[in-house]
């Protein structure tokens, strides 16, 4: 059985420390010793800390929203997995479709950064997914598959067995718009069958395979409960404590 895990992806918000503590507070008082789901939280770097200090001693995990696949060197601006290990972090999001949109990141940079996580010891949580005019032209299935390929080139079935992917159709982000839970379940299933062809059915059915674009309290249970959604990486949902735990609570796995 794979565990569910609900990681929330606060992107560029719920910055200032005060904000992202008293956030992260609401959420581990209430399930900081949870152990039937994982849960991650995401805040932007400058929080890192402050987030750590709070979750300290509790079940919660800390991710970095971005890496940049060096430790060290003349990158202005950017961040090491060194640095975010240092601040505690245990998952790293990367490929997010913001990013490959806005920072025209490749496959090839995502691949590299990947496996950047996994040389540093960081759990990559690898986003891939569709725009509305691909799904529309009927390419779902192969951006997936390009996304999948690209993001996992060069790994090995044990690293893939231990990361974790999420699913996001771009147009469901932040819109209000959900893939229905049998299409999104299609495309997961989808998923599993091309990374069992890439490395073999056991790492398929052990990794974890998230979806994401705007779940909520109230879709919680109709999508984490198909087969192959191990979870959901969550945006707007993720900046109320109160919608959050909603999200936890109605996920099936409590
Ligand atoms: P959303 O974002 O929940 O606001 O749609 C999800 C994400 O971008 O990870």
């Amino acid at each position: 059985m794979r565990k569910l895990i609900i990681a929330g992806n606060w992107k560029l918000n719920a910055g200032a420390e005060a904000a992202a503590t008293a956030l992260a507070k609401g959420i581990a008082d209430k399930h900081g010793q949870t152990d039937a789901v994982d849960i991650v939280f995401c805040p932007p770097f400058t929080s890192l800390r402050a987030v750590q200090s709070v979750i300290k001693g509790t079940k919660i995990g800390l991710g970095g929203q971005n890496l940049y696949p060096k430790a060290d060197g003349a990158y202005t601006g950017e961040i090491s997995p060194l640095f975010l290990l240092d601040c505690g972090c245990k998952y790293v999001i990367i490929g997010h479709s913001e990013r490959r949109t806005y920072f025209k990141e490749t496959n090839e940079f995502i691949n590299e950064k990947v496996k950047c996580a996994f040389a540093n010891n960081l759990i990559p949580i690898l986003c891939i997914g569709e725009t509305e005019q691909e799904r529309e032209a009927g390419k779902t299935e192969a951006v997936v598959e390009d996304h999948l390929r690209g993001g996992l080139a060069g790994l090995t079935a044990e690293q893939v067995k231990g990361m974790v992917i999420a699913y996001e159709p771009v147009w469901a982000i932040g819109t209000g718009k959900t893939a229905t839970p049998d299409d999104a379940q299609s495309v997961h299933a989808f998923c599993r069958k091309i990374i069992s062809g890439l490395f073999d059915e056991t790492t398929a059915q052990t990794m974890r395979i998230q979806y994401g674009g705007s779940v909520k309290a109230d879709n919680a249970k109709e999508l984490l409960g198909q087969p192959d959604i191990d979870g959901a990486l969550v945006g707007g949902a993720s900046l109320k404590a109160d919608s959050f735990i909603g999200i936890i609570e109605n996920s099936g796995a409590l």
